[in-house]
């Protein structure tokens, strides 16, 4: 499955030079043709050699001539006829479920249990030695720590993502020092100094950064491979109104209105800095009225 993703590479790198169109790293091709069997739904339309276009996938009208920092990708159909609860859902719509499993970077570890130095390529520019490691700043990157994860991951995975894309307030990076300090862990703010998604995940498997280090703290209730872990909880109505009470302290705190999504409750966790299930994640930036 791995190949899938290079392919991603290659067809961009190809695709941007031909098409003279700037698109983002890791976007899917353009302006091929579909494959035998594909069978998009109706509104997808094709361009006039049944080729992909803009059209095809996205909702906004004239996208290629907007600049690419000024698009704005949360708008509901920007996905066309989204929004979706997964990117994979929208990639069904054409190609076969079969043979498009995803490809799971985070499984680091060979079947011989050694690092698969592949996968670090992915995101580093170099497979580094973890124990060669001993200033981050070093560590070079194919993209922009913000850009990491989304050639795979949606930029809105969860409630809040967007929200969180800030750059903390003073008050805020006071408590994340203190947090770090606490905790002994990282929260790694991206190039432009804003929350990302790896200031709360980690994307190694436990394991890979050794965990005496502050980078290599993290969360793994699970492996890796079974995901994050959830549960009908008969409790889940008293745990919402414990979260609701919680919710409306921080409300307060930030002064603004704040949806409580239908809460399913996570049972095991990974790829996580700290837990978020007990509040201890949360509470490293916003303080809870308890
Ligand atoms: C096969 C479907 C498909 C086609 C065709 C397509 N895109 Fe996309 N595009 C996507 C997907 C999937 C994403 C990622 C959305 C996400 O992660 O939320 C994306 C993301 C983008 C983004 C990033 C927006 C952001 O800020 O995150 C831009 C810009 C974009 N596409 C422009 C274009 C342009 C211009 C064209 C035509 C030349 C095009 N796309 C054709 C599927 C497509
Ligand atoms: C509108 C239909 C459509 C959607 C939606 C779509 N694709 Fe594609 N995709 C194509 C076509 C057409 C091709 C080129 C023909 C082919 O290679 O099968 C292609 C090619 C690819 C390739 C190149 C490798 C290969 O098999 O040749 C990858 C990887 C890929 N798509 C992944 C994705 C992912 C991931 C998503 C969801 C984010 C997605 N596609 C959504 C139509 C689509
Ligand atoms: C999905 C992207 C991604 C992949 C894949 C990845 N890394 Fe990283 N790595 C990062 C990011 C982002 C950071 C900086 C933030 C951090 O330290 O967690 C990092 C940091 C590190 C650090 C410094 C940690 C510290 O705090 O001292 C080491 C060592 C490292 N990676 C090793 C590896 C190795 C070895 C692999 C392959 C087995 C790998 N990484 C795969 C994204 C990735
Ligand atoms: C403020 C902290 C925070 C930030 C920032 C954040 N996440 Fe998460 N993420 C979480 C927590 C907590 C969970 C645990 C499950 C839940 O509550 O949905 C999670 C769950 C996930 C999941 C699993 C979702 C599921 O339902 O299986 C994915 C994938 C994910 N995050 C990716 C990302 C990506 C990609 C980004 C950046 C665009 C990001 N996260 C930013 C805290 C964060
Ligand atoms: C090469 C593709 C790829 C990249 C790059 C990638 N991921 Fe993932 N990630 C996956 C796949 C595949 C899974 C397994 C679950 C799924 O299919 O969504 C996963 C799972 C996760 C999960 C756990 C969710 C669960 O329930 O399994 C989190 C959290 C997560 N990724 C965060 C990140 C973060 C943060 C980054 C960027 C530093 C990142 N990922 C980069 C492919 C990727
Ligand atoms: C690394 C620091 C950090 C962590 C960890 C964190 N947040 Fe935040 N959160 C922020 C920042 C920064 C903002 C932007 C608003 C601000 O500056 O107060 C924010 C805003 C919010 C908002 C308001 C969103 C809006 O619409 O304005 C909510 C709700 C929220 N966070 C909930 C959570 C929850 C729940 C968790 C735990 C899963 C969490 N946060 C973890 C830093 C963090």
């Amino acid at each position: 499955m791995r190949s899938l993703f290079f392919f991603i590479l290659i067809f961009i790198s190809i695709g941007v030079a031909a098409a003279e169109i700037k698109l983002p790293p890791l976007h899917h091709p353009v302006g091929v043709k579909l494959a035998q069997g594909m069978e998009p739904p109706e509104a997808f339309v094709l361009g006039r050699q049944s080729e992909l276009i803009c059209d095809t996938c996205h909702g906004v009208s004239d996208l290629e001539k907007i600049p690419l920092e000024e698009v704005d990708s949360s708008v509901e159909d920007f996905l066309l006829q989204g929004p979706y609860d997964s990117l994979t859902t929208f990639c069904y719509l054409c190609h076969e479920k079969q043979g498009m499993e995803r490809f799971n970077v985070h499984l680091m570890f060979d079947q011989g249990g050694r690092l698969d130095e592949q996968r670090c390529l992915y995101c580093h520019q170099e497979s580094p030695e973890p124990e060669q490691v001993t200033d981050r700043s070093q560590l070079k990157f194919r993209l922009p720590l913000e850009n990491l994860c989304l050639g795979c991951h949606l930029k809105t995975p969860h409630l809040n993502t967007l929200a969180h894309q800030v750059e903390p307030s003073e008050e805020i990076r006071e408590a994340m020092k203190k947090a770090e300090e606490k905790h002994q862990i990282i929260l790694p703010l991206d190039s432009r100094k804003r929350v990302t998604c790896v200031t709360c995940h980690t994307p190694h498997e436990q394991g890979v950064i050794d965990s005496d280090r502050a980078g290599g703290k993290q969360v793994a209730d699970h492996p890796v491979n079974e995901g994050i872990g959830y549960r009908d909880d008969p409790w889940g109505g008293v745990y919402l109104e414990d979260k609701k009470v919680r919710l409306a302290g921080l409300q307060q705190t930030l002064d603004k209105t704040i949806e409580l999504p239908a809460y399913r409750r996570i049972e095991k966790e990974i790829l996580l800095r700290l837990p978020a299930k007990d509040g201890s994640l949360c509470q490293a930036c916003h303080q809870f009225q308890e």
